[in-house]
This record gives C-alpha cells, structure tokens and sequence, in this order.
C-alpha cells in the first residue's frame, strides 16, 4: 500500500456565513494524479489555497507529506509547488530570467538553481526558448513555462489549478503531455483542478466531483463511468440535416426526455429514461425529421456529474438546453439544479 502524500479531514472553510469547502475529507498518494474536478464557484480553488498554506481553514485539517497545513505551514511549502489559476510572469524577461525570480523566493544556492532552471527547460523542450522574451511565445509556451516554474524548489507535489484554462486545442494537449511526464518521470504527486471531464478522464487515476463546497463522488474514472451507465438513463445522438427548433421542442415534450444538448446544426445529443426511445423517434418523424444517423452513446463524466448533481457541468456549452426534469427521472440524491436554460 503505497503512502498518502496529501490528507485532509473535514477541511472546511467559510467566507462569512457563506461555506466555500463543507468538511471535505480525502486522501491522495503518493505518484497519484488525483483530480479535483467541478462547475465554476464549486471549491476547487479554494480547497488548493488551504492545501498550499495560501488561506487558513474555518476547520478541519489536512496535511501535506505529513505535515499540518497550519501548524507547520513552512515545511509545507518546502514540499509543493503550485500553479495557480492565473498566470503571473513578466512578459519583458525571457524564461530563465523568470524562473531566476522566482527560484530566488527559495534559499537555493546559485549554481545549483541554475543546474535546476537547466533540468526543467529540458523537460518541456524549451531550452533553445530559454533565452528569449517571454512576450514573444505562444501561449502554450507560456503556460509551459508556468508549470515548470511551480518545478524550481523540486517539489514532489505539485497543485494544477486550471492548467489548460483559456489554451487553443494543440497547447492543451501539449501541457497535458507536460503534465503526465513529470507524473511519470519525477513520480510527482498532483492535484489539478478541471471542470473538463475529458481532462480529468485522460490524466487523472482518481477523480473526487465537488459541487457547492462538497466532494460528492470519488473513485476513478472507469468506476464513475460505470456508475452512470448503472442508471435507466440512454444516451443516443440523432444526425438529422433538417433539425429545427420545432423538432427540438417537440423531442424535449416528450415523456422521460432529460436533457438535450445541440452538439451542432444537425446533431442533439438526447437524454432519456431508457425507453423512450421509440417515442423520440417518432416524434422526430412527425415533424418531418430525416433521421441520417443515431448514434447510442457510451456514459461520459458528464453524465456521472449529471446524475449526481441533477445538472449539467458543461457552462461553456453556448447552446446547451436544459429541460426541467418534470416527469422525467430524477437524477441523483442531490435532486435540485437542472431547469436553467443556459442561452447564446
Ligand atoms: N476571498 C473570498 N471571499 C468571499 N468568497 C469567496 C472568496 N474566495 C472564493 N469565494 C467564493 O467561494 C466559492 C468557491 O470559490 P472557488 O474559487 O474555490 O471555486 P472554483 O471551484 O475554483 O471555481 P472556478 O471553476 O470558477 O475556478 C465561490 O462561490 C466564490 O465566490
Ligand atoms: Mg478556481
């Protein structure tokens, strides 16, 4: 049984009579990506400033490879390294001048900070970068620098809040190369926040859903999916070129429909109690509805996250629409949500 690198034990903290983490209790271990994934105001930033010794907690406590988040704050920080959710470096220093800076917040002595800046350059490939304005990069290449800066004092646990937040497709999947090498070449312990599923499917091995200050499910991704195809919920895609909004409404009147997302012109992702079916298909041929395709659709983390919260996690959707779940099966113990139309 390998060791717990991070403990915490009812951590609570509350902003006046507003509770912001509601006693939450987790364990991560050692070499473990563990993956704090939730909508936006759910905790998750909160929850790293406590664990990063940033902001005391209301109550509760946690400790960092062994250590007490308040008692013994300053072992802590020898031991993490943090990636905050914004990006703080200036654009007018080229990346080692930047990461000079910042190893400098450490009493590392020089040569050795300098062997450091070296080894961390390479692990991203940005040695031939190194020496330019950090102005002139990307912003994949930015945020590469920004990981690694977290790296300077070698720490063996590393917080993620929102790494890939705000990065074109290509730079996302390279920070998350950088994110999964340094989990497997330096066995780092990490935390990262998301509020994307996919993210935290494709890095994390387990994964905790916190939803108003509360973790509300916690296993690995394959368990959690599990979890949701345990459900009478069916998930299926309908391909149908003369889609309208007509045809939405109608699809969305019918009995035991959830929820439908429009994925695109011509697809909505429906879901329902699991048979409905037939009715849908029916409905979409009296409006005229020329089916082209279906697609029956295996459970995401979405769905887990839907059938625990009863609502959507996906608030970049533009044009997501929720359906009150009136008739229709009621997901999840938390059973309220649902029912926002979340409009352009
Ligand atoms: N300093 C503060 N004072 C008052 N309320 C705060 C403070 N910091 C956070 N909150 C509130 O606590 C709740 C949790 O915020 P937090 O930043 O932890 O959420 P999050 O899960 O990181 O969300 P996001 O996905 O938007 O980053 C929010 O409702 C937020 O408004
Ligand atoms: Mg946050």
């Amino acid at each position: 049984m390998s060791k717990s690198a991070i403990v915490t034990n009812s951590l609570s903290k509350k902003f006046g009579n507003f509770t912001a983490v509601d006693q939450i209790s987790f364990d991560v271990k050692e070499g473990e990506i563990f993956g704090f994934l939730g909508p936006n105001g759910a905790g998750k930033s909160t929850t790293i400033r406590m664990l990063c010794t940033l902001s005391r907690p209301s109550g509760g406590s946690a400790t960092i490879a062994g250590f007490d988040i308040v008692r013994q704050d300053s072992e802590v920080r020898k031991h993490i390294g943090l990636v905050s959710e914004k990006m703080i470096m200036y654009n007018e220093l080229t990346a080692r001048e930047n990461l000079k800076l910042f190893g400098r917040l450490y009493d590392i002595p020089k040569d050795e900070l300098n062997r450091r800046i070296d080894e961390i350059l390479s692990l991203v490939h940005m040695e031939k970068w190194a020496d330019k304005q950090i102005g002139t990069y990307s912003t994949g290449m930015k945020q590469r620098i920004n990981v690694i800066r977290a790296m300077v004092n070698k720490p063996n646990i590393l917080f993620l809040d929102e790494p890939t937040l705000g990065l074109d497709p290509q730079s996302t999947s390279e920070i998350r190369e950088v994110i999964r090498k340094i989990n497997v070449e330096n066995r780092t312990t990490m935390i990262l926040t998301t509020h994307m599923m996919v993210e935290a499917d494709l890095l994390c091995n387990r994964i905790g859903i916190i939803d108003h200050g509360k973790i509300v499910a916690l296993d690995t991704p394959a368990n959690l999916k599990k979890m949701a195809s345990g459900t009478d919920v069916a998930i299926h895609e309908f391909d149908i070129p003369n889609l309208n909004n007509a045809m939405i409404s109608a699809i969305k009147a019918v009995g035991g429909v959830s929820s439908i997302v429009q994925e695109s012109e011509t697809r909505i992702k429906v879901r329902s109690g699991g048979d409905s079916f037939d009715s849908i298909l029916d409905t979409v041929r009296k409006c005229g509805g020329k089916v082209k395709e279906v697609k029956s659709l295996e459970p995401t983390l979405e769905d887990v996250f839907l059938r625990i919260t009863g609502r959507e996690v996906r608030d970049s959707v533009s044009d997501t629409v929720k359906i009150n779940h009136q008739g229709g099966p009621r997901h999840g113990p938390m059973g309220g949500g649902g029912g926002s139309k979340r409009g352009r």
